[in-house]
This record gives structure tokens, sequence and C-alpha cells, in this order.
């Protein structure tokens, strides 16, 4: 009982560490993660009702719809200056070859905003394409 208790608070400790360490400080660099974390919540919505986790509901697809094209559109504002902070996963290329990562941003706005969320099955169909874009941003710029 006694080690299952240590075990489970050494746990905590470790998550709330990796947490810590996950969440930049620098103002530019927490922009970023702040974008991206919503990124995250958004095709979190999307994909759940895509799963069929939750209800399709059109409302709340739409606006987390609406919530990536934004954000699609805000990707070059936020990743302007090349703000470091040790916690920041962005690789030093995206300044380098900025024109292909403003590309791949402007990507994923249009698969965004092709996104047809009117019905569970439009969603499904379009929905692999945004996730695409998402990944080959990752792929090329976000360090691991
Ligand atoms: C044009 C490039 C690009 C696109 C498109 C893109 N990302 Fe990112 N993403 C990044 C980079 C670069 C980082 C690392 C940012 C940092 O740590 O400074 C990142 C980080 C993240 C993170 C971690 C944030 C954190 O708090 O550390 C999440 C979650 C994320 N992206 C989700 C998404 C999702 C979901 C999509 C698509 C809906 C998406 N991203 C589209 C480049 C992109």
């Amino acid at each position: 009982m006694k080690f299952t208790t240590k075990t489970l608070i050494l746990g905590l400790i470790l998550v709330g560490g990796l947490a810590y360490a996950g969440a930049a400080t620098d103002p530019d660099a927490k922009a970023r993660q702040d974008l991206m974390d919503a990124n995250g919540g958004a095709m979190k919505v999307l994909g759940g009702m895509a799963k069929g986790d939750v209800a399709f509901d059109a409302a709340a697809a739409a606006a987390a719809k609406a919530t990536l094209v934004a954000n699609a559109g805000n990707i070059p504002v936020v990743f302007k200056n090349q703000s470091t902070d040790p916690a920041s996963k962005a690789k030093p290329e995206i300044w380098t070859a900025w024109d292909d990562f403003a590309a791949k941003a402007g990507d994923f706005g249009k698969a965004s905003a092709a996104l047809d969320t009117t019905s569970l099955d439009t969603l499904k169909a379009g929905l692999g394409a945004v996730g695409g874009a998402c990944g080959a941003c990752h792929t090329a710029y976000k360090a691991s």
C-alpha cells in the first residue's frame, strides 16, 4: 500500500514535470503553442465526431472549422519572430525556408476551408486532408 502511494506520487510528479517542460514562457513561442493547442482542440472535436465517439453536431463542427481557418491565416503572424525557448519544438528551418513553411500553412488553410461540416459524411470525407496538412508541416518543421 505504501509502495503504491509512493509510486503514484512519483508518477504525478513526473507527469507534472513533463507538462511543465512542454510549455514555453517566451511570449512569441507561447503564442505559437497556444494557436497549435487550439488546432488540437478543434481537431479533437471534429475527430471525435468522425469516429463516432461523440454525436455529430453541425454547429460545433462549423465552430471548430472556423477556428482552423482562422488559425491557418494566423500561422505566418505568430511564427514571424524566431524567438527561441527551450520548450519550443519549432525547428530553425522554419525561418530559413519561410516561403515553404508559409505555403504549408496555406495548404492547411485551403483544406480547412474546403471542409464541409454540414453532415457527418461530408465531415468524414474532408477531415483526412486537414489532418494530412497538419502532419505535413509537423514532419518538416516540428521537432518530435
Ligand atoms: C505550417 C505548419 C504547421 C501546421 C499546418 C500545423 N502545425 Fe502544429 N505545430 C507546428 C510547429 C512548428 C509546432 C511547434 C511549435 C513550438 O513548440 O514552438 C507545432 C505544435 C503543435 C502542437 C503542440 C503545441 C504545444 O503546446 O506544444 C499541437 C497540439 C499541434 N501543433 C497541433 C496541430 C494540428 C492539430 C494541426 C492541424 C489542424 C496543426 N498543428 C497544423 C507547425 C504546424
